[in-house]
């Protein structure tokens, strides 16, 4: 049985459409870039009939101790609305906030609205959150319905602002999300039709959008394609690319579209077995290949589709000046081998590694970091 359901309505348009929300008292995550920014004081017409509090304290890869104090605000405030403005880190922090807060107040029924502001997680449309757990050095996604958006709003003019090396890595976490989500094992049509078209959206308008932030048409494909994305990978889950970035970003702080970069090759290389014999008949290179005549690639072999798709994306990467692997990020390689081996155990744990198509061990991981080392 394939089911497709969508409860979040996505406006392509203005943040000015804030205005009409019925709800009174709105509840404003953010963090403290955008609190500085013009886009603040679009928000702030946007409001001004209402009553606001704007909680902006919220720093990349939010952890729980945030979630806990936006919670605290909450509590205070009561509010009916929570607008989450910002990139990933944002509208996950105020995703973990109505999740706890519906908990200790039973009755509540909070509308969540979520606008992006980068072109990246998708968040706006995913039942997903990743929290960071600074303790442990983990990052944890939460998983539920019951923190998916009911209103996305997606504002072109919102992402003019983000510096090219942003949009290289949130544009490249869109790819990982649809490349994961298409060999996925929850997979469907539904959400091949939308991994499809963001492929080609991506290979098409990133280097655009990263040369030429002012490049409307570029930042409007790469905002809906983020969209389109999380859409995706919301119906099949994500994978084994994922679950290390998980791991690895919350020991290493490496940007989490970064991360999900310098994988990208490796992964696509495990999960098509390419270090089997020729002509093997894996069923996920077959559909990496699909990918790849999407791109132009002319061959109808799986093998050489595979390797196509690779180098397409090692040569995207390298034309948005990304690092391929992590010392040349600026991590020291005996610093990483320290922490390899709980990285690895903690990818196997991710909840997002389990829908991966090829198992992986500790040790098919550790090889795979010791790649991009
Ligand atoms: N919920 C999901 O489905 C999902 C999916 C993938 C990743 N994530 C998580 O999302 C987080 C990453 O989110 P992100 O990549 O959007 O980055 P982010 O939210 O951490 O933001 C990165 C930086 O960009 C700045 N920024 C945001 N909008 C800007 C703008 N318009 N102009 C200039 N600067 C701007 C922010 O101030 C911040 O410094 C990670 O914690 C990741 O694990 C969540
Ligand atoms: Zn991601």
């Amino acid at each position: 049985m394939e089911t497709l359901e969508m409860k979040t309505k996505i406006i392509n348009g203005s943040i000015s459409c804030l205005s009409e929300l019925p709800e009174e008292k709105i509840f404003v995550v953010s963090d403290p870039f955008l609190l500085e920014t013009p886009i603040f004081s679009q928000l702030q017409a946007a409001l001004a009939s209402k009553q606001v509090k704007i909680f902006s304290n919220i720093q990349p890869d939010p952890p729980i101790e945030q979630v806990m104090e936006g919670i605290e605000e909450m509590k205070a405030f009561a509010p009916e609305a929570i607008v989450a403005i910002g990139g990933g880190s944002a509208i996950d922090a105020a995703k973990g906030m109505k999740f706890f807060y519906n908990k200790l107040e039973e009755n509540a029924k909070i509308f969540f609205v979520a606008i992006p502001t980068t072109s990246g997680t998708g968040s706006e449309v995913t039942s997903f959150a990743v929290i960071t757990n600074k303790d442990t050095g983990t990052k944890y996604p939460l998983v539920t319905d019951e923190i998916l958006p009911e209103l996305a709003i997606l504002d072109v003019e919102l992402v003019k602002t983000v510096p090219p090396k942003i949009t290289a890595d949130t544009g490249m976490d869109v790819l990982t999300h649809v490349l994961e989500a298409y060999v996925s094992t929850g997979h469907n049509d539904f959400s091949d039709a939308y991994a499809e078209k963001v492929v080609q959206l991506v290979f098409e308008y990133l280097p655009r959008a990263y040369k030429n932030g002012e490049d409307t048409e570029a930042r409007e494909k790469m905002h809906i394609a983020s969209t389109l994305a999380g859409i995706a990978f919301n119906q099949a889950g994500l994978g084994l690319n994922h679950g290390i970035a998980h791991a690895a970003g919350a020991r290493f702080h490496v940007p989490h579209g970064r991360m999900n970069a310098i994988l990208m090759p490796e992964i696509v290389a495990f999960n098509a077995e390419l270090e089997q014999n020729v002509n093997n008949e894996c069923i996920t290179a077959a559909r990496y290949a699909n990918l790849a005549r999407l791109i132009g690639c002319s061959s109808a072999s799986s093998r050489a589709g595979v390797n196509y798709f690779i180098r397409a994306i090692k040569k995207l990467r390298a034309t948005l000046d990304m690092p391929s692997t992590l010392q040349e990020w600026g991590l020291k390689k005996q610093d990483v081998l320290k922490e390899i081996q709980i990285v690895a155990e903690n990818a196997l744990k991710d909840p997002t590694t389990a829908t991966n198509p090829r198992k992986p061990s500790e040790d098919d991981v550790v090889k795979i970091l010791e790649k991009v080392l």
